[in-house]
């Protein structure tokens, strides 16, 4: 079953490389939609693009390694991204960052065992004058302290 949704997926990636004519210098947006399509990019999905437009593995390693925005693990439903910049740092981050790891039982860049949050950080996200702040998906949320953060994390179980 699952190995037909993913032929679905393999043959939409296809269309797209045919749309942009099987281009090398089409690589970036053919691994967004990728990444769009699978959620991530498996190992699988990079050597197929690397067929698809002719171009060797190692290149595609290169811009997903390069470019933060790549992941080659599964992501959670929701990602919580927190802001360690600065001014985050100063009034409080690290607190609510150890306290995140210890209730969720994951590392920075790691996810949850059921999938459903993805631990990450950011150098700052623009809202200094609300830190600490944390984004979960596109909410963003200030004056946080790791009481308030763990509560919050209760909206999106
Ligand atoms: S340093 Fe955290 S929002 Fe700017």
């Amino acid at each position: 079953m699952e190995a037909c949704a993913d032929n679905v997926l393999y043959q939409q990636l296809d269309s797209v490389m045919e749309q942009y004519g099987r281009s090398p210098d089409s690589l970036i947006q053919v691994l967004h939609r990728g990444q769009e399509l699978f959620g991530y990019l498996p190992e699988e999905v990079l050597q197929y693009v690397a067929k698809g437009l002719r171009i060797p593995i190692s290149k595609v390693y290169g811009v997903v390694t390069f470019y933060s925005f790549f992941t080659t693990v599964p992501k959670g439903k929701h990602t919580i991204m927190l802001c360690l910049g600065t001014a985050c740092y100063v009034k409080g981050a690290e607190r609510i960052l150890q306290r995140l790891k210890k209730e969720l039982g994951v590392e920075l860049g790691q996810t949850t065992s059921d999938h459903l949050f993805t631990l990450s950080a950011a150098r700052c996200v623009g809202a200094c004058g609300l830190a600490p702040v944390a984004m979960i998906g596109d909410d963003v949320y200030g004056k946080l302290t790791p009481d308030k953060m763990i509560r919050t994390l209760k909206k999106y179980r």
